[in-house]
């Protein structure tokens, strides 16, 4: 049996964000250990920093962090609220200070955030109004900075290449365009190694905008090499090169009247309507390109199918590695950190270092060299 150490520390934990497979295997990861090893006390506060402001919580003990490994979700719930714009009563209000005040209320000596890019971002909010903060990378979209992966991006990527397979059969056998949109918000990540992985025909990321008629000439292609089916993996954030353009317009706009704030605050909610209208316009793809094409189309969206359900093997091992490491580095008082993955084990990063930043996916990545050597449409050449 290992040694024990004794810490003596309070810490709480808590999940923000969407789920994602793997949520629980970190939290016993992290429990077992602070309890196990440096014999800490461990709170678990409900449905993300709104559990913290309301006092909502549960204590993680042997008994609550046993037969959690294998489950999907998170058993402390999660949500979207950030600390300093939570609706409240109908209103929404700046809830930092009474957060900050449960924290000490709880004789918290460390709060373990775990959540994708925005929960970094609530976090390093909190370590800026003194709270000890350790942060756990997860989320399906593999977008956040400064960690090699995160966990849940393992588990969805398995769910997107079945979803792929399956659709295989019946796009071959009805000859038809079958367009398979998957999760990931603003980055490609999921698409691209989903895609890859399951042979789509066109793989479409935010980081690449289409050109519809590439993509139709390359179905095309293909129906004149006697393949009378195509798969197309979406991301739900890409988007045409017209549409592309039209951002990059209103963003210098946003720039140019960054002084003139009623100005700057009208073209910000333009581009936010804007974007609304072009993210995820799948259907309206499928008809035009049944229009380019004159073969028959169908849409699979995989939505959040793409996050439930039991985490993979490898997310589980990720997951329960980071979560081990955080409870050490606690122990050791590195704090305003977060718990990256780096090769097989672990780095602490500092939150001011990546908060606020995105990891894309780059237009030199070896996945997309790959995805083009194999005779794949990345939708801006044939
Ligand atoms: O960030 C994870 C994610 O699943 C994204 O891929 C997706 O855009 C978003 O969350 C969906 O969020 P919600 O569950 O709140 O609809």
């Amino acid at each position: 049996m290992k040694k024990k150490i004794k810490s003596n520390k309070h810490i709480g934990i808590l999940t923000a964000g969407g789920d994602c497979p793997g949520l629980n295997a970190a939290i016993r990861g992290i429990g077992k250990t602070a309890l196990g090893i440096y014999e800490m006390q461990v709170l678990g506060f409900m449905d993300g920093f709104r559990g913290l402001m309301e006092n909502r919580m549960i204590r993680l003990d042997g008994e609550t962090l046993s037969g959690i490994l294998t489950l999907g979700g998170t058993i402390l719930g999660t949500s979207r609220d950030k600390p300093n714009k939570m609706q409240v009563g109908g209103k929404v209000m700046d809830m930092t200070g009474v957060i900050v005040e449960n924290y000490h209320k709880h004789h918290l000596d460390a709060l373990v955030c775990i959540g994708g890019g925005g929960t970094q971002k609530n976090a390093y909010h909190l370590m800026k109004q003194g709270l000890n903060i350790v942060t756990l990378p997860k989320t399906i979209d593999n977008d956040v900075f400064g960690t090699d992966v995160t966990f849940g991006f393992d588990t969805a990527l398995g769910i997107a290449v079945e979803a792929i397979d399956r659709l295989h059969s019946t796009a071959s056998s009805h000859h038809r365009i079958i367009i398979v949109e998957i999760m990931g918000h603003n980055t490609g990540w999921l698409t691209l190694c989903s895609g890859v992985s399951g042979g789509a025909d066109v793989i479409l990321i935010p980081e690449i905008p289409y050109n519809i008629e590439i993509i139709a000439e390359s179905i095309l292609h293909r129906e004149r090499a006697g393949k009378h089916f195509s798969i197309i993996a979406i991301a739900e954030g890409a988007i045409s090169i017209e549409s592309h353009k039209k951002i990059e317009i209103m963003k210098k706009r946003m720039d140019e009247t960054s002084e003139d704030i009623q100005n700057y605050q009208q073209i910000k909610s333009e581009l936010k309507e804007y974007k609304t209208k072009v993210f995820g316009n799948t259907m309206q793809l499928a008809s035009e390109l049944t229009k380019l094409t004159r073969v028959e189309s169908r849409v699979t969206i995989l939505g959040h199918l793409q996050r439930g359900g039991i985490p993979s093997a490898f997310d589980r091992m990720l997951a329960t590695r980071l979560g081990t490491a955080c409870a050490k580095y606690i122990h050791e008082e590195k704090y305003g950190i977060m718990v990256a993955a780096r090769g097989d084990g672990t780095e602490p990063v500092l939150l001011e270092d990546i908060v606020g930043k995105r990891k894309a996916v780059p237009y030199d990545h070896p996945w997309i060299e790959s995805a083009r050597n194999v005779g794949t449409c990345l939708g801006d050449k044939v």
